[in-house]
């Protein structure tokens, strides 16, 4: 008897699975998200324990034998650092972001760069020959690269057992599909489907599989949540279709901390690593403009010095305007709020635009204190001396207080050829000051910052 087709309906937004249609999604409240999808009876007999597995035994922690994890060193030092130090052999690394933002491009590089292990780069997006041009392009060849372009997971796996890769590539995954499932590529339950059945060869083989994904409009891993939670590590490659820079940052690993991020930037010949940072985010104009301050931040482990720029002017309309770029809108309303309020500064009738140069993000709270000093230097049109950078998270009574790490902030300060940089006055406990050539100074409140720097 042939087996009977059962169907479910399944979000394709967030992924939830219901018994029948309805309007609004009871999990993400999107409208109409609902669609029919075909899925395969499990054959009753078949329930956990039995599938020909031989279970696993309890085991007390103590007595878990773990061989020393090699990872994967993938020739790229920015790609290493967000996975934690290289890829980890039977994991699954999940990269989204955008389309055309370079996903495509960074996963061929890698398997281009990694001379010394089998790469299977499977296509389902494009042919062989484009690919090749890519790889043209990327002006790199490598022997132990093979390039399929392929579909069916079925057929995937004949590829894998043919060539027996050391590290396996899918681009994308929302391009997959089995003929267990019956709806469409792309669709919640083959998406849900081909990754469970590459996760469960991960894990089998050691191969570490890197898996593209899509992303939707509103900047969610397209369709199913259910993606982000199989995968050991999600991996998030943003940036802006007008600027050159790319950043990979992780939301999920379980191999390393999500607070590293990798900067490259896209060139004709593909993507390059930029391993200093700061020299990129700062611009380099020679004369001093007003409303332009220099932040000593941090992303992750790694210090940079970033520009924060601000434009204040009396508002046009009734309704002052504030936008911002880079930087939390909500915390800059706040930001003025407090220079309002506590410092007696009036721009609450002025519009203030915010960018943070280089379209990056930047969530370290010490950047505060940069957007405060930008914000006043425009709003009285005084420029500030181009040798000055800050570090302070700003308090609802305009306190300036301490930041994390405030070591790596002034030396890497010191090493763009910084003269002055003001920290708060907290951070100086423990801080040894005399190895350091760069004059610090410590401040409290806001107020004294602008004292020492407006009003001399
Ligand atoms: P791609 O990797 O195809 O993006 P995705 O897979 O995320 O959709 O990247 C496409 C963009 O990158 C495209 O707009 C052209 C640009 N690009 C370069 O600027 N230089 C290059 O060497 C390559 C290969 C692409
Ligand atoms: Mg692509």
């Amino acid at each position: 008897m042939p087996p009977k087709t059962k169907t479910a309906f399944f979000c394709q937004n967030c992924g939830v699975e219901s018994p029948k249609w309805v309007g609004k999604c009871p999990s993400c409240n999107e409208w109409n998200t609902f669609v029919e999808e075909v899925i395969v009876k499990t054959n009753s007999k078949q329930t956990v324990g039995t599938n020909g597995q031989e279970p696993n035994k309890p085991q007390k922690i103590s007595e878990i034998v773990t061989s020393e994890e090699k990872r994967y060193d993938t020739q790229n030092a920015e790609l290493n650092r967000v996975l934690g130090g290289g890829l980890v052999p039977g994991s699954m690394v999940l990269i989204g972001g955008e389309p055309g933002i370079g996903k495509s491009t960074l996963a061929l590089q890698i398997a281009l760069n990694l001379k010394n292990h089998t790469t299977l780069y499977i296509s389902g997006e494009e042919s062989a020959q484009q690919i090749k041009l890519r790889g043209i392009r990327l002006n790199s060849d490598n022997d132990r690269c093979l390039i399929v372009s392929e579909t069916s997971i079925e057929n995937i796996f004949s590829h894998i057992k043919n060539t027996q890769p050391d590290i396996l590539v899918i681009d994308s995954i929302q391009t997959l599909g089995t003929q267990n499932v019956d709806s469409a590529p792309g669709s919640v339950s083959q998406v849900r489907e081909c990754t469970a059945q590459l996760l469960h060869f991960a894990k089998e083989s050691s191969v570490p599989v890197l898996l593209i994904g899509h992303i939707t409009k509103d900047g969610n891993l397209a369709g199913p949540k259910i993606l982000e939670h199989i995968v050991d590590t999600v991996l998030q490659f943003e940036g802006d279709q007008n600027h050159m820079y790319r950043i990979l940052r992780a939301t999920k690993n379980r191999f390393g901390s999500t607070s590293e991020m990798g900067i490259y930037e896209m060139q004709s010949n593909g993507l390059r690593e930029v391993s200093n940072p700061s020299e990129l985010l700062l611009s380099s104009s020679e004369e001093s403009l007003s409303g332009v301050a220099i932040s000593a931040s941090m992303e992750g482990m790694r210090p940079f010095l970033i520009e924060v720029q601000a434009l204040v002017s009396t508002a046009a309309y009734g309704t002052p305007q504030r936008s911002s770029t880079g930087f939390d809108l909500r915390r800059l309303n706040m930001l003025l709020a407090v220079l309002e309020k506590r410092a007696g500064f009036r721009i609450g009738t002025k519009d203030v635009f915010l960018n943070i140069a280089g379209g990056i993000k930047v969530n370290d709270p010490a950047i505060d204190l940069a957007v405060i000093i930008a914000v006043l230097s425009s709003s009285m049109d005084i420029s500030l001396p181009k040798e000055v950078c800050f570090a302070g998270e700003i308090g609802l009574s305009s306190e300036i207080r301490p930041v994390n790490r405030i070591d790596q902030r002034i030396s890497e300060a010191e090493k763009l050829g910084f003269k002055h940089i003001f920290i708060p006055k907290n951070n100086s406990k423990g801080l040894d000051t005399s190895k350091f050539k760069i004059k610090i100074h410590f401040v409290s409140k806001v107020g004294q910052v602008f004292q020492t720097l407006f009003k001399q």
